[in-house]
């Protein structure tokens, strides 16, 4: 073979192996969106057949720009201008603790490495049963602390939580006080053999708010009024202020579609998370309570003890949970 045929086929097998490497490069991550889809459930809910929950370019450049966001420690305060028949009631983050969290009597508080107050709850403790409505509206009392902040339509915040977020994954960012958790329990269900990522974790308030005005577009270019498209998006966004992913505590897996529910990383999830601090926070039977569609891929932190304790306890909401809590803590207060 002469000098220059041993030159082209070394450059040709240098281009196919360089070819090779890049495709398998680009299957390695999914793609990185995070728009919730309009997902389906609800008598009210538009036609899912319309609304595949494929995101589109808008929303994963709205992806980078709240990465970007997040980078630059942005601080806004976008102002919830989202309507929903049921009105959004207060604002009560970042306030001081009215009253000091105090311990009911018997029970031991304990200060969990850094999380807020917690104590052991009887059976026999638990308060009488209330009505949706009223935990859908009950409005948070106390400082429990970092973990146990109840976000929701009736409890909203102003501004930005300023806490320390770390990436857990391509630009993904989380509290740093959670992070350890989340890890570990993404490595323990693979680690048994399941898939799964964090697809959607922090999130600003002004990104929250387009994620909130995409949505709201979608329904109207499917030919709802505005009345109708606000209040269809409010049973699946939450408004800018009201979503849990401010917290940076809260973390959508996978595909954030409702097939996640049929997985075996879910049911590894229901079984396990609690033990990691998790809970599955958007319910199939509670929507009337957290005011959203089932969301099987959502979770929260919480950490394991409230997490293991509302198992324990059955209380599968976190509005009953936190309003349990605080009833305890008032009737020890006022004894
Ligand atoms: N999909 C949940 C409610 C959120 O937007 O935070
Ligand atoms: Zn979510």
């Amino acid at each position: 073979m002469n000098a220059s045929r041993f030159l082209a086929l070394s450059l040709a097998l240098l281009i196919c192996l360089s070819l090779l490497f890049a495709s398998c490069a680009n299957e390695k991550l999914p793609e990185d969106p995070s728009s919730e889809p309009i997902s389906e459930v609800s008598s009210f809910e538009p036609d899912p057949e319309e609304e595949e929950s494929s995101l589109s370019e808008e929303e994963s450049s709205n992806r980078q720009e709240e990465v970007s966001q997040n980078n630059q420690q942005e601080s806004s305060s976008v102002k919830n201008e989202a309507s929903s028949s049921r009105p959004v009631q207060n604002e009560v983050s970042s306030r001081p603790a009215e009253k000091p969290a105090t311990k009911p009597g018997g029970s031991a508080a304990v200060d969990n490495e850094g999380h807020g107050i917690f104590f052991v709850i009887e059976k026999e403790d638990l308060p009488a049963k209330q009505s949706d409505e009223f935990y859908f509206s009950y409005v948070q009392q106390y400082d429990l602390g970092w973990n146990m902040k109840l976000l929701n339509k009736s409890n909203m915040l102003s501004a930005d939580v300023d806490c320390e977020l770390v990436d857990v994954g391509s630009g993904r960012l989380f509290d740093a006080r959670a992070s350890k958790a989340l890890n570990q329990m993404i490595s323990a269900c693979r680690q048994a053999g399941n898939t799964i990522w964090a697809q959607s974790t922090h999130r600003t308030l002004a990104y929250q708010q387009k994620l909130m005005d995409n949505q709201i577009q979608k329904n109207l270019n499917l030919g709802y009024s505005r009345e109708e498209a606000e209040y269809y998006s409010l049973l699946w966004v939450a408004p800018s202020g009201g979503s849990e992913h401010h917290l940076g505590l809260a973390v959508d897996f996978n595909e954030i579609t409702e097939y996640f529910e049929n997985t075996t990383t879910f049911a590894w999830l229901q079984e396990n998370a609690a033990r990691y601090g998790f809970i599955l926070r958007y319910t199939e039977e509670d929507t009337e309570i957290t005011g959203y569609g089932y969301e099987p891929w959502h979770y929260r932190y919480i950490g394991p003890d409230h997490a293991m304790q509302m198992k324990e306890l059955g209380i599968k909401t976190l509005e009953e949970y936190v309003y349990t809590v605080e009833y305890l803590l008032d009737k020890q207060n006022n004894a």
